[in-house]
C-alpha cells in the first residue's frame, strides 16, 4: 500500500489503485441516471476504487468511497434511514453532506468533525451519472447533439467487456474491422472497403479524424444499404465519439442520393480495473425514416456484442502505447494516434 500518496481528505485505501492524475481528475460514467433510485445503496467500482452511490430525497446523487472512517467497513453493505447512510458495523449515520450525525453508542454526543464520508464529485448529464475521483481538470465532455431536438437519443448497454478500457475505445474508433467483426451489418466480408488515406488532428476537445468512407449493407436500424462517412473523435481517454454521415446506396456501394442523414454515438467506458470495463452508449439519430428506439437498441446490442467478443481476446490485455509492441498500418492511423495521445498524457495505468 502506498501511504505516501494519501492526503488527509482521502481514504487510506486510495493509494492502492490508479495514481494517474489524468484519469483521477477526469469524469467517468458509472451508470445511467435511472440506475440510482432513492432509498438504496449501490456499490460502484471505478479504477479499482470501491465506491458507494445513493440518491437522497432531494434528488441528488451522491458517490462516496465505500468506506467508513470509523473502522473501514463497507458503507454499501449498510442501508438508508431517514435520508442518511447507516454504516452496517456500528451504525454511524452520514447525511447528504457526508457528515456523521449520529454515533449510536453515544447518541447524546455531537460526532467529531472528522467523522465524515469521503465524497467524490458526482454529476448527472446526458442520462448518465459521472464521477471524478480527484479534482476535475475539465468539464464533462460535450455530446454535441444532446440539445438538438432534430436528433432522437437512444441509450444502450451496459455492455460488460472483460477487457481493457483503452482497447475498447480503440476498437470503437477502428473502421477496418467492420467487414469482419460486423459482416453483413457494417461491412461486407467478401468485399472489404479499401480505406482512402485520412487525417487525424489534435483539437482542444481531443483527437479528430477526417471522414472515413465505408459501405454498410445494414448500416443502422433502418436496415438499408448505406455509404457511411465516419468522423471519429476521442473526447477523453475513456470517452469516444463518432459522427456518421450516411447516404442511401445501391447494393454495389454507390450512393443513390445527394441527401445525407446523421447518426452519432457517444461511447463511454467505466474502467473497473485495468482489464474489466463497462461500456455505455448514447446514440443520436437524424435519419429518415426514423427507426424505433427499440430497433436502435437491438442493433447496438448485436454490434457491441460482436465488438466485445473480439476485444476480450486481445493480448496483451493492457493496450501497448509503445508503438513497437504491435504493428501499425496507415489505415490504423486513428488508433495509432490514440495510443500516442494516451502516452503523451502520461497515462501508465492499464497500458504497457
Ligand atoms: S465501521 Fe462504520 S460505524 Fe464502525
Ligand atoms: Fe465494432
Amino acid at each position: 500500500m502506498n501511504l505516501i500518496a494519501v492526503s488527509s481528505h482521502q481514504p487510506i485505501t486510495a493509494g492502492d489503485a490508479c495514481q494517474d492524475p489524468v484519469l483521477l481528475n477526469d469524469w467517468h460514467v458509472v451508470g445511467y441516471a435511472t440506475d440510482f433510485v432513492e432509498g438504496t445503496l449501490y456499490p460502484v467500482r471505478l479504477l479499482e476504487r470501491e465506491l458507494v452511490a445513493w440518491r437522497s430525497s432531494d434528488g441528488q446523487v451522491h458517490v462516496w468511497e465505500d468506506l467508513c472512517i470509523h473502522r473501514g467497513a463497507r458503507l454499501s453493505k449498510g442501508w438508508i434511514k431517514d435520508d442518511k447512510v447507516v454504516c452496517p458495523y456500528h451504525g454511524w449515520r452520514y447525511n447528504g453532506e457526508g457528515a456523521c450525525t449520529l454515533m449510536p453508542a453515544a447518541p447524546d454526543e455531537t460526532p467529531m468533525k472528522k467523522a465524515r464520508a469521503f465524497p467524490c464529485a458526482a454529476v448527472e448529464r446526458y442520462g448518465f451519472v459521472w464521477v471524478c475521483l480527484g479534482t476535475p481538470a475539465a468539464d464533462i465532455p460535450v455530446f454535441p447533439e444532446w440539445e438538438s431536438e432534430r436528433f432522437m437519443k437512444v441509450h444502450s448497454g451496459p455492455y460488460v467487456y472483460e477487457a481493457n478500457g483503452f482497447r475498447a475505445v480503440e476498437n470503437f474508433i477502428d473502421a477496418t474491422h467492420f467487414p469482419f467483426v460486423h459482416a453483413g451489418l457494417n461491412g461486407v466480408m467478401d468485399n472489404p472497403d479499401r480505406l482512402e488515406p485520412y487525417t487525424v488532428e489534435e483539437t482542444a476537445s481531443g483527437l479528430k479524424s477526417s471522414e472515413v468512407r465505408v459501405f454498410q449493407p445494414w448500416g443502422d436500424a433502418r436496415g438499408t444499404p448505406l455509404v457511411a462517412f465516419y468522423t471519429y473523435h476521442t473526447f477523453r481517454p475513456l470517452v469516444g465519439y463518432f459522427s456518421k454521415r450516411t447516404q442511401a446506396a445501391n447494393a454495389e456501394g454507390q450512393p443513390v442520393t445527394e441527401h445525407s442523414d446523421t447518426f452519432t454515438t457517444f461511447f463511454t467506458v467505466q474502467a473497473l480495473d485495468a482489464t474489466r470495463s463497462i461500456v455505455r452508449v448514447l446514440a443520436s439519430l437524424d435519419v429518415d425514416p426514423r427507426p424505433s428506439a427499440e430497433a436502435v437498441r437491438e442493433r447496438a446490442d448485436v454490434v457491441f456484442g460482436q465488438d466485445k467478443d473480439i476485444v476480450e481476446t486481445q493480448r496483451p490485455e493492457r493496450i501497448p502505447v509503445e508503438l513497437r509492441y504491435e504493428l501499425h498500418h496507415r489505415t490504423d492511423l486513428m488508433g495509432q494516434r490514440y495510443r500516442t495521445w494516451l502516452r503523451n498524457k502520461g497515462i501508465t495505468y492499464g497500458v504497457i
